[in-house]
């Protein structure tokens, strides 16, 4: 679905992706980890068409996105939904606001025809109906984050996009995320893209991993085959080790 090929990105003197190689297969869920810094954010930015590369091409569904005309660029972007690093709500707009801002601002749906659509994807999320006229203020850690899940899916995007949906939540939170991912999966089949350094996410909801280091893409495999890896820098990833010699933080 998503083909990643020779991604080079710098921004001024820093270069930041050095050769990124990556495909993602339609219908499953591939978690790309790595350090903080190693340039996942700026990864996922790419194959959105948020951002374009130095060199290298990214292709979705066969379409490479450096190619694209503006309006072309639009249409596929509405194919993805993206759950921003830290929920990223407009504090000033209630829930179904927030969860239904792309129908208001680009389809022209009545306002409670959006409402219900709001409604709905509140409920695949586990949020009732009381949440629609509050505020993001009111809401706890975990349920902004429920709260950003259903703005992503409210469009009914065949490609969804998570950069670390579990950072700063307690375990169990963390956990519920988690399964909220997978029945996401499930319920929708689409293809799914989780950037995170939780390795518990990671081995729960995905069905491919990718580890990014220094600007490459340096071990996939299936989560029991990370898990088992030899390479000396996903083991030092994997187990939190700062001094095994291989891995280093820059
Ligand atoms: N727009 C930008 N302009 C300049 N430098 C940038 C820009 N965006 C990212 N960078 C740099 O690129 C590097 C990688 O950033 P990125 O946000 O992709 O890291 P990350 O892997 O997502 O880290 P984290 O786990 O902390 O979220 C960083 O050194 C960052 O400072
Ligand atoms: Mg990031």
């Amino acid at each position: 679905m998503i083909v990643v090929e020779d991604l080079y990105k710098s921004f001024g003197r820093k270069q930041v992706l050095e050769g990124v190689n990556l495909r993602v297969p339609k219908g499953e869920t591939t978690a790309i980890i790595g350090g903080s810094g190693s340039g996942k954010s700026v990864l996922i930015k790419h194959i959105i068409g948020l951002l374009f590369p130095d060199s290298g091409r990214v292709l979705v569904d066969g379409e490479d996105l450096c190619a694209l005309g503006a309006a072309d660029l639009v249409r596929v972007r509405r194919r993805f939904g993206m759950v921003f690093q830290g929920a990223a709500l407009f504090d000033s707009m209630p829930v179904w606001q927030n969860v239904g801002f792309a129908l208001l601002q680009h389809t022209g749906m009545p306002p409670d025809e959006v409402m219900e659509v709001a409604r709905e994807r509140l409920e695949w999320v586990g949020l009732s109906a009381d949440v629609l006229p509050r505020m993001p203020a009111e809401l706890s850690g975990g349920m902004r984050k429920r709260v950003g899940f259903a703005r992503a899916i409210a469009m009914d995007p065949e490609i969804l996009l998570y950069d670390e949906p579990t950072t700063g939540l307690d375990p169990v939170m963390s956990d519920v995320i988690n399964r909220l991912v997978r029945s996401l999966q499930e319920r929708l089949g689409v293809t799914s893209v989780l950037i995170t350094h939780d390795m518990v996410s990671a081995y729960h909801v995905a069905d491919h991993i990718a580890m990014l280091y220094q600007g490459r893409i340096v071990a996939t495999g299936t989560p029991d085959e990370i898990r088992s890896s030899q390479n000396q820098l996903v083991r030092q990833f994997i187990t939190g080790d700062s001094e095994g010699g291989a891995y280093q933080v820059r």
